[in-house]
């Protein structure tokens, strides 16, 4: 391990899926984390191994009120963030988003800590410009189903930005694109989640719009990496980063990789596109490349596989399971390209 200075640092949103890797990162590098959460969307399974390490607490609370604790550093992460979660309560959803960023914010300037926020893609909206660049404004549906995600995402980066400026705060805004791995939400309705569960029970793999829509991937071991490099790195970016990978592939592509590295006999079913659903989705990372030396490196087909292994896992155990144990909060069955 890499000497570092030992920090207290707070992750909202850290027993998610990225919150959880990211508290067990932070865990291993031996700082002292207090994961926040409401235990919407995510779990304790996800930071059971962390329960006992000295360095770790948790705490159950919703970022929506305020929150007054010491540290040195803020991962705001807390927000539901596939489809199906952040539809199923969408003005929690925006207040979570903004007024969790505005308690956050308000705790980061008490405490003169550096907050990060975990912005998206989704701040693009239906982008008119491919690849997208930080620079871009987006193009984004403001009354749609999915608005309470994106709008909320965009008005969080606002209050970033004016922190910034009004009150010289220094954050580190990220705008992720999807991200995969162990300990996604089986349910969730998002395509690599979907596909794996659909190919492993043998189930048809569900294709919306044709399969021909694209989106890139990155492993979440990548994607921590960044959140990590773009907290520490001493150059001020001055506004939001892209990270994800680059790599693109369609939906009909991705579906075929998971169908044979899982050995599954599923066939491929297509179905119309759900409304907002975007075309294209790839980020340029040039200006994460240049200013934290970062892109990601874990194949898609490695990742697949590692993913694979853990919802075999997962599915094999919730077979021992009596029925609705373990099973999240706002989790309902269908399914998106997201
Ligand atoms: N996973 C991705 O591909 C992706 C892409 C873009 C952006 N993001 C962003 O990254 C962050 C983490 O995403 P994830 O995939 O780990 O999602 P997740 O749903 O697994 O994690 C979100 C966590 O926030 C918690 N949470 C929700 N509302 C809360 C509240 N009001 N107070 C406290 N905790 C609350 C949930 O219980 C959950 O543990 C989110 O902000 C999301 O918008 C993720």
């Amino acid at each position: 391990m890499k000497e570092l200075t030992r920090k207290r640092i707070l992750v909202t949103g850290g027993a998610g899926f990225l919150g959880s890797h990211l508290c067990e990162r932070l865990v291993a590098q031996g700082h002292d984390v207090l994961c926040v959460d409401n235990f919407y969307t995510g779990t304790k399974d996800n930071i059971a191994p962390l329960l006992d390490c000295a360095n770790f607490e948790l705490m159950r609370h919703d970022v929506t009120f305020p929150l007054y604790v010491e540290v040195d550093e803020i991962y705001n992460l807390a927000c539901p963030a596939s489809p199906i979660h952040y539809q199923h309560d969408p003005v929690q959803t925006t207040k979570t988003s903004v007024h969790g960023a505005i308690n956050m914010l308000g705790l980061a300037k008490r405490v003169n800590a550096r907050i990060f926020q975990a912005s998206t893609s989704e701040v693009y909206g239906d982008a008119l410009v491919h690849p997208q660049k930080e620079d871009y404004w987006g193009h984004v549906n403001p009354i749609g189903p999915r608005s309470c995600y994106d709008e909320g995402k965009r008005c969080a980066e606002t209050l970033f930005m004016d922190y910034r400026r009004q009150h010289g705060l220094s954050i580190r805004i990220a705008r992720i694109f999807n991200t995969y791995g162990p300990r996604m939400h089986p349910a969730d309705g998002r395509v690599v989640s979907n596909f794996m569960m659909q190919a492993l029970r043998g189930e048809p793999l569900t294709l919306y719009g044709g399969g021909t829509q694209t989106r890139s991937f990155c492993y979440v071991d990548d994607m921590i990496d960044a959140f990590i490099l773009l907290m520490n790195s001493a150059d001020d970016p001055g506004g939001p980063v892209n990270l994800g990978n680059p790599h693109e592939v369609s939906m009909r592509d991705i579906a075929q990789r998971i169908v044979a590295l899982t050995g599954s006999a599923s066939p491929l079913e297509t179905r119309p596109l759900p409304a907002d659903d975007p075309w294209h989705r790839q980020p340029d990372i040039a200006l994460a490349t240049a200013l934290l030396g970062w892109q990601p490196g874990t194949s898609l087909d490695e990742g697949l596989l590692r993913t694979a292994r853990y919802f075999r896992a997962r599915l094999a155990a919730s077979q021992q399971t009596p029925p609705g144990a373990g099973t999240h909060g706002a989790a309902a069955a269908s399914a998106r390209t997201h």
